[in-house]
């Protein structure tokens, strides 16, 4: 099939390069004339495991290339993806203009019935919104394609996300016609076959629901661990141990269960927010979910009122955050912990530093004169503390005698439940973590 992507981001050229590797024929358009050229160049624009390998196989067997030209990448193509961003805006609600210039795109440059596909995460309705996008276009331009509106949220994480999509717990897709449900079944045909995953066939609304419902629910997840380690807290319990009693109940199982400063990224922020907002514009508050956010928030203060347990006044302080991406494997910072963490650090006088394998770049870019390193033996010398903000191996590879020889002071707030408390209490340290065994009172 000829299919085109037109956002090739994190989820868009991911795609791309699965579709093409099952035999498609794709073409990524990008509206981002530097990532479009990188790209040409055979080079992905961001780090994600294992994406460069599959990128060098598809494009070395001519089923992906790249363009700057949508009418090169809509033209004479079955089913046109939209992998565009939908970044919140002040209310909640995602900003769904990038999406509307997809619609308005493909109403213009298609030459042939044409199946659009909705990846990006949209609140439910949206489809029909497009639709009707589409309709006003096609009669400005004089034109009565067939060109349909189809859901197909895209459930991959970043980090591990080639092995996601290659290898996905589902595929969602929503449709309004046996066409459109056609074309969707011989887009994913190839994968189903070699690896077997089930597929939800549905209507658009209710594709478009699943996915901010599923993210919801492990923002859920997370927010109840979270709120669940106060406890732990406050009456001597762990709550890791809590999580694997808890998870090992078929019905809870153990996944998104685990404590921490709270999460981040490009996703599950503005779809917790987005699909309260959606909610709340139907008229069916549901105000778990703005609990959920908040329990999310006061995460962050946690950690600055341990540092503050510990150090007094944070005012001239150097305080070393260990990883700035939102998790490992990936260089993405937005929403990232250590992002606000380093805002807020800064706001009250500290002298923030920052180590990460694979992020630092990108920090400099948002805080310029930030001291970044990608070595964590020097991020950590003279230090008066140093938190973990990702879970990254050469964090957790930290032993005790690496923090007693670099730190000014022994002091250690895991905000990720990254090291054994009693190895590191044990050692001499003044360690924190998140409802776990902690170092008592204030440092003597
Ligand atoms: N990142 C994830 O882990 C993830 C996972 C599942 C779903 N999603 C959803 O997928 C969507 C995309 O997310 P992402 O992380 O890939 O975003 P991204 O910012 O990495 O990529 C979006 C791309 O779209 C391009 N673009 C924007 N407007 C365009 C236009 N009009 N024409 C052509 N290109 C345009 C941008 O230049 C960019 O390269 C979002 O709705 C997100 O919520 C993301």
């Amino acid at each position: 099939m000829r299919i085109a992507i037109v956002g090739v981001g994190h989820v868009g050229l991911v795609s791309a390069a699965a579709f093409a590797r099952w035999g498609h024929d794709v073409v990524g358009y990008d509206d981002d004339a530097e990532k479009v050229a990188t790209l040409q160049d055979g080079r992905a624009w961001f780090y994600e495991p294992g994406l460069q390998e599959l990128l060098d196989e598809v494009i070395a067997a001519g089923r992906l290339r790249f363009t700057a030209d949508p009418a090169e990448a809509i033209g004479g193509v079955e089913a046109v993806f939209a992998c565009v961003g939908t970044p919140p805006l002040e209310d909640g609600s995602p900003n769904l203009a990038y999406l509307e210039a997809v619609a308005r795109t493909v109403a213009e440059h298609s030459d042939s019935d044409t199946l659009l596909v909705e990846k990006s995460t949209v609140p439910a309705s949206t489809g029909r919104r497009l639709e009707q996008v589409i309709a006003r276009e096609q009669t400005r331009l004089g034109k009565s394609l067939r060109i349909e509106v189809a859901s197909n949220p895209e459930f991959l994480r970043e980090g591990t996300a080639v092995e996601d999509t290659l290898h996905p717990d589902r595929i969602v897709y929503g449709t309004s016609s046996d066409w459109a449900r056609d074309v969707l079944r011989r887009v994913y045909q190839p994968l189903v076959d070699e690896d077997g995953c089930p597929v939800v066939e549905t209507d658009v609304a209710t594709s478009e629901v699943i996915k901010h419902a599923s993210n919801a629910f492990l923002a859920t997840r997370i927010s109840f661990i979270n709120a669940v380690a106060r406890i732990c807290d406050q009456v001597g319990a762990d709550v890791e141990v809590v999580a694997d009693g808890m998870g090992h109940d078929a019905r809870i199982g153990r996944g998104f269960l685990s404590a921490g400063l709270g999460y981040g990224g490009s996703c599950f922020p503005k779809d917790v927010d987005a699909f309260a907002h959606l909610a709340r514009q139907v008229g069916v508050p549901f105000r778990l979910l703005d609990e959920v956010r908040a329990i999310n928030v006061s995460q962050r203060r946690l950690i600055v009122d341990k540092l503050r347990q510990e150090l007094w006044h944070l005012d001239g302080k150097t305080i070393v955050l260990l990883g700035a991406a939102f998790k490992p494997g990936t260089d993405d910072l937005r929403e990232a912990p250590a992002v606000h963490l380093t805002r807020e650090l800064a706001e009250v006088g500290a002298d923030v530093r920052v180590y990460d394998p694979v992020a630092t770049a990108q920090m400099e870019a948002m805080f310029p004169g930030l001291a970044t390193f990608d070595d964590v033996t020097p991020a950590l010398a003279g230090a008066h503390a140093a938190v973990v903000c990702t879970e990254w191996e050469q964090v957790r590879a930290l032993t005790p005698d690496d923090y007693l020889r670099a730190l000014a002071y022994p002091i250690v707030v895991d905000g990720r439940n990254a090291h054994d408390p009693d190895v590191m209490l044990d050692a001499g340290l003044r360690y924190h973590s998140i409802g776990r065994r902690s170092a008592a009172g204030q440092a003597g």
